[in-house]
């Protein structure tokens, strides 16, 4: 299985939602899947916002751009290329100010593609290109936003992320949330923790299985490391 893994917390060792994303991809590993991991940490190679000339060019049809409109989207055309060749998508980050990190929403801004990650049928829809693909979001969060926490409305980060990606073909994207990780008491940081891992350990055994279920899938040995999670 080829996934494309992004990490996107602007903390390393002491992140959560990296050890998170870190633990999903060990116990796939456990559960003797063959995984080959194309990884983008986007507070490193951070996408560009999008410029005026991104604008025109993105718009521009494919036949009519200059030399210099392909430059202007040679790297996003890149991303775009990564995300179309994997078969499952795994994205980590955290709730910054009851929305993604910018750096994620760059990278949504770059692979968010006409005539590559969606395409204009004779009709006049929109069909996203995304549509054999796996996807699993996960979030951390600081307050509990769970039904029932007087948070609750303000989670824009699930209905956006849904939204770019439901757009570009993902129809059943599963959500793997880590919360309260911070404005609650350490009993209640440890059991956020513990549930994300309990319910992360069973979508690798569901990914797994439905894996193993094709003919042509290819186990690999094992090779789990120890992790440790980062109490906030
Ligand atoms: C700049 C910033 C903004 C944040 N905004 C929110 C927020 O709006 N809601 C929330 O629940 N937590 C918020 N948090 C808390 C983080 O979402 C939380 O600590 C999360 O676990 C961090 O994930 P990480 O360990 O992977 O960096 C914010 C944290 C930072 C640094």
């Amino acid at each position: 299985m080829k996934i494309m893994h992004v990490d996107a917390s602007a903390k390393r060792e002491r992140s959560n939602s990296r050890a998170l994303s870190r633990y999903f991809l060990e116990r796939l590993r456990e559960e003797r899947v063959d995984l080959e991991v194309d990884y983008l940490d986007v507070t490193v190679d951070t996408p560009p916002h999008v410029t005026e000339a991104f604008a025109i060019a993105t718009y521009t049809p494919a036949h009519e751009r200059t030399a210099a409109m392909k430059a202007t989207l040679a790297a996003s055309d890149a991303l775009c290329e990564r995300l179309l060749a994997a078969d499952a998508l795994v994205f980590a980050m955290p709730m910054y100010n009851w929305s993604m990190p910018s750096a994620f929403k760059a990278y949504i801004d770059s692979v968010t593609r006409t005539g590559l990650t969606y395409v204009h049928s004779e009709d006049g829809h929109t069909v996203g290109q995304l549509v054999r693909h796996r996807a699993l979001f996960i979030t951390s969060r600081g307050a509990d936003l769970r039904a029932g926490s007087p948070y609750e409305s303000m989670d824009a980060l699930t209905p956006a992320l849904k939204a770019a990606f439901g757009f570009l073909g993902v129809a059943s994207p599963t959500f793997v949330d880590a919360q309260p990780l911070q404005f609650a008491n350490l009993q209640a940081r440890a059991d956020a923790l513990e549930r994300a891992r309990m319910e992360l350990a069973e979508v690798a055994a569901n990914w797994a299985k439905q894996v193993h279920a094709t003919p042509h899938a290819r186990a690999a040995d094992p090779n789990n490391e120890v992790m440790t999670l980062c109490q906030e």
